[in-house]
């Protein structure tokens, strides 16, 4: 059998990882500044979590949803205290896009509505309802296009005051990135969240902060959405949570009551994701990880500024787009063939992605910027 051959890939098999490097099959080194795209958020097999996974699986490593599991509760308690959402409750998932899909259902269920505000530059993730909000046509099947979703430009408060104003009691939920990832790092005003809060509130809608790739801590606050003082209903998480287990989570405000069987999966909250999220949560709190990676970007984000052909720099923290004059994908190669560093490519073709571990090394991100000093045009 073949792989479904969905993936351009690189040339390049990575063997071993540690913090911030990979090692190829030839024994070649690379910086890792993606995180393997924005999922390893504490270093790549930090020991701490290679020993928590191994614990766990040396326990237990699956049983259903279906008995009590301690280290499910562990886990949403920790949460709670790191992320200050101590009041909502946790519901484990498995990808980012599942999350999503959940938070989109969960906010359906509770006001009986059907539409849904999301953003142009959006991404939620390839599931039926999560791929219908995200804006990319070329990636949503027949079967998942809906009526259901209306899309308004990122940042508009005029065209989301209109759209409430016309329609608002059809409104379901609002579903947005506090930073856009996968749209090339747009980063949503506060007055932008904090109308979206006001709107929901009047309307009866629900407001979902997709923090599946600007959340755990990435932009120096635990949600992007934090930096703007504004409490959504529901965030929605993946990525960074589990280092590269998959695991994904909704929190859910107090609003919202639990009907048994309103949601489900099988492999959700399973106890081997549930020790790789503890584990992390464990680093990021005793490393203070979220000031680290909110200072480190603040400073890395002023020396990218001063780089030749870079048109903006933008970003929160570890989560930083630099905009170019023109498309990148010469400079990424460079980069990652002549420099062996790892960098994201967006939507907008002249954007880098940088979204490295939260406590990447200060000097890796220098060298990258002495790199494309060198490499300006
Ligand atoms: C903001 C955002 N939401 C959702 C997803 C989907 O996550 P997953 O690929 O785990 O389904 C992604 C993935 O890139 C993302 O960036």
């Amino acid at each position: 059998m073949n792989l479904f051959n969905v993936y351009p890939l690189y040339d390049i098999e990575i063997v071993r990882a540690e913090g911030a490097t990979l090692w190829d099959s030839k024994g070649e080194t690379y910086t890792d500044l993606y995180g393997g795209h924005a999922v390893i958020s504490i270093g790549h097999t930090h020991p701490y979590y290679v020993q928590k996974v191994t614990e766990q699986l040396n326990k237990l490593g699956f049983y259903s949803n279906s008995v009590k599991m301690p280290i499910q509760y562990e886990l949403a308690e920790k949460l709670g205290e790191l992320s200050g959402k101590k009041d909502y409750t946790l519901f484990l998932a498995n990808s980012g896009a599942e999350a999503n899909e959940n938070a989109l259902k969960l906010a359906s269920f509770t006001n009986g509505r059907k539409k849904v505000i999301a953003f142009k530059g959006s991404f939620h993730g390839r599931t039926s309802l999560a791929v219908a909000a995200t804006d990319n046509p070329s990636i949503v099947a027949p079967v998942n296009a809906t009526d259901n979703v209306i899309f308004l430009p990122y940042n508009d408060v005029a065209a989301l005051e209109a759209t409430f104003a016309k329609q608002g009691n059809e409104i379901s939920s609002v579903i947005l990135e506090g930073i856009q990832g996968v749209g090339g790092i747009n980063v949503a005003s506060d007055e932008f969240l904090k109308k979206i809060r006001s709107l929901c509130d009047q309307y009866g809608a629900y407001y979902i902060a997709d923090s599946v790739q600007c959340g755990y801590g990435r932009s120096g606050k635990f949600f992007a959405h934090d930096h703007a003082g504004v409490q959504a209903d529901i965030y929605t998480m993946a990525k960074g949570m589990g280092n590269g287990f998959p695991v994904a989570g909704i929190a859910i405000s107090p609003k919202f009551e639990a009907k048994y069987g309103s949601l489900g999966t099988t492999f959700g909250g399973n106890p081997l994701a549930c020790a790789a999220a503890i584990a992390v949560l464990d680093v990021i709190a005793k490393d203070k990880l979220i000031d680290y990676a909110g200072t480190l970007g603040s400073e890395i984000m002023a020396e990218l500024r001063t780089i030749k052909g870079v048109k903006e720099v933008r970003g929160k923290g570890l989560m930083i787009g630099i905009e170019y004059e023109y498309p990148i994908e010469d400079l990424r190669k460079k980069l990652l063939f002549t420099h062996r560093m790892f960098t994201g490519n967006a939507s907008n073709k002249n954007v880098i992605r940088l979204l490295p571990a939260l406590n990447i090394e200060k000097e890796l991100l220098y060298k990258l910027v002495e790199v494309l000093k060198k490499e300006a045009v």
